[in-house]
């Protein structure tokens, strides 16, 4: 039998007023995969995603979740899904016990609120007001009231925005284990690494348009440039390493950078530097990380935070 997507969205657009805020992206998300959506604020990931939940109507394309139109079958739909809103609040008193009681209640779901808090690793504060969880307690909480109908996917929007490292990593572990159980996520953020650690493939997103997509290594090897040897000399160097090989060099500032198209061109370049005679130091091999990517596609305008370590 073949398997039907968890996600399947194609020439999706969505317009408000002037803004093409969603514009014709297509991506499918398997089953137990977990998928991020990347890009700045404003690049149409909430849009999408709120299509993805029901809670928003498309203008034209498709969109379908466990193969409903979540417009259509949004009642059906939405005892499958697990949904947590961008910037998660809720009531100020009940505590996470009480709060997934309710939830369970309002569900129809018979819940052992403790199992819950111990999955999302908030069993330390079952028994604290909202109001006084940390930034981090309350986003565990918003995952545990999305699992409280079991749900086969979890869509999750900017999660860690605004927690601080330690947070943001307990959050990490918790979609890891929502992954491990075999969920489907759908995760948005505007955190490189976020997306690096977590998810098996990625999407980049920028006004609307979905511009590289794959896992971490597919994007850096479409997108990033061949691997370089950087080396720090002067323009004797340079002149040596342009007119003795036919290697492609480029320098400025002390700094040469030589482009690799193959092993052979490595050894060619290492020999060269030696034979020049001319001084140089601090030699490096590297290619383009996600993050030069990023900047690259994205813009070194776009926002595009790396998480603070
Ligand atoms: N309800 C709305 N009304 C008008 N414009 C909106 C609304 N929601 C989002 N937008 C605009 O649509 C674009 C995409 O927003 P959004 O989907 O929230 O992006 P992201 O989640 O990537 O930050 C932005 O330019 C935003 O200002
Ligand atoms: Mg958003």
């Amino acid at each position: 039998m073949a398997q039907v997507p968890a996600i399947e969205v194609s020439g999706l657009k969505k317009k408000y007023g002037d803004i093409q805020a969603v514009d014709g992206t297509s991506f499918s998300v398997d089953e137990g995969e977990v998928f991020s959506l990347l890009g700045p604020n404003g690049a149409g990931k909430t849009t999408t995603i709120e299509i993805l939940e029901g809670l928003r109507n498309k203008d034209s394309g498709t969109a379908k979740v466990l193969g409903l139109d979540p417009w259509e079958s949004g009642y059906e739909l939405h005892k499958r899904i697990g949904v947590i809103p961008q910037g998660f609040k809720f009531l100020d008193y009940p505590t996470p016990r009480e709060a997934l009681s309710y939830y369970g209640a309002l569900f129809g779901r018979k819940v052992d609120p403790d199992e819950l808090l111990r999955r999302v690793i908030l069993d330390d504060a079952s028994n604290v007001w909202f109001q006084n969880l940390s930034g981090g307690q309350k986003q565990k909480l918003g995952m545990a009231l999305s699992l409280v109908n079991d749900p086969q996917v979890v869509f999750l929007d900017e999660p860690t925005t605004g927690l601080d490292p330690q947070a943001r990593r307990a959050v990490w572990e918790v979609v890891r284990k929502l992954k491990d159980e075999g969920r489907t996520v759908m995760l948005t953020t505007h955190y490189l690494e976020e997306a690096e650690e977590l998810a098996d493939r990625v999407a980049i997103m920028k006004h609307g348009k979905i511009v590289a997509m794959g896992t971490t290594a597919e994007i850096e090897s479409k997108f990033g440039s061949g691997q370089r040897m950087v080396v720090k000399g002067g323009d004797d160097l340079l002149k040596y390493l342009r007119e003795s090989t036919r290697l492609h060099a480029e320098g400025g500032a002390g700094s040469i950078t030589i482009f690799l198209r193959d092993k052979s061109d490595a050894m060619v370049a290492l020999g060269a530097i030696e034979e020049s005679g001319a001084a140089w130091e601090d030699l490096t091999v590297r290619r383009d990380s996600l993050e030069d990517v990023f900047l690259k596609l994205v813009g070194e305008g776009g926002s595009i935070e790396k998480g603070v370590e």
